[in-house]
């Protein structure tokens, strides 16, 4: 293994898995470290360092699926919350969910500060949201543990919620939420599409 081999086989290991136990494989201390990990490492735009994150375990997490469950069903047609629920029961099975947040307070000090690219930051910042979301997600696979990645924050009375139920500051707003447990199952059958349609190299 040379290079970044080890890299990529962590990349590739990465799957959305939906089939998780309430257990986790690793101390709390550890997924913890992953994520403060993720937070310092992870690159933003102009080096505004907008994410936040928040750790829900056990009971807590619990907590945030409860109120995934209500939403979906006081805010969504009937045949939604049908399809829904049994998704969000397998979340709530888990043992975890790491919630990404991006700071607007940040992003509107850096949008004044660069006004010619003001225009830009919201999506530079979902950028920066992805790649943190991806580095933890497949630092939790190589740790043994299963995660899919969520995104009930398509309900604002949701990310309203979050907010009030673990007291976060006005200004964060939630970008996405990463399940996690022990996998009970495996990921999903995927094909690729053919790589020579999508990578095109010049000059070699
Ligand atoms: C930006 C983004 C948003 C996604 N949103 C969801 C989601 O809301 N719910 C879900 O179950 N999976 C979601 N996924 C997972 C994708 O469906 C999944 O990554 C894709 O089908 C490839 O499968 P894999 O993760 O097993 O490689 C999302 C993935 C990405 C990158």
């Amino acid at each position: 293994m040379t290079g970044s081999d080890t890299f990529f086989d962590a990349l590739s290991a990465r799957r959305s898995i939906y089939a998780i136990s309430a257990t986790s494989p690793i101390p709390d201390s550890r997924i913890t470290e992953i994520v403060e990990k993720t937070i310092k490492n992870t690159p933003s735009t102009y080096n505004v360092q907008s994410a936040r994150a928040v750790v829900l375990l056990k009971d807590e997490h619990r907590k945030l699926w409860d109120y995934a469950e209500q939403f979906v069903k006081a805010n969504l047609p009937d045949a939604v919350y049908q399809m829904l629920a049994p998704r969000i029961a397998l979340h709530k099975g888990g043992y975890g969910s790491v919630l990404f947040f991006e700071d607007e307070a940040d992003l509107t000090a850096i949008a004044a500060q660069h006004a010619n690219v003001a225009p830009f930051i919201n999506e530079w910042s979902d950028t920066s949201s992805g790649m943190h979301q991806l580095a933890v997600w497949t630092a939790l696979t190589a740790e043994g543990l299963g995660a899919s990645l969520q995104h009930y924050n398509f309900l604002p009375v949701f990310s309203d919620k979050v907010r009030e139920e673990w007291n976060l500051p006005k200004d964060w707003k939630l970008k996405a939420q990463l399940v996690f447990g022990t996998p009970t199952g495996g990921p999903m059958e995927k094909t690729s599409k053919p790589l020579e349609d999508r990578v095109k190299v010049f000059g070699q």
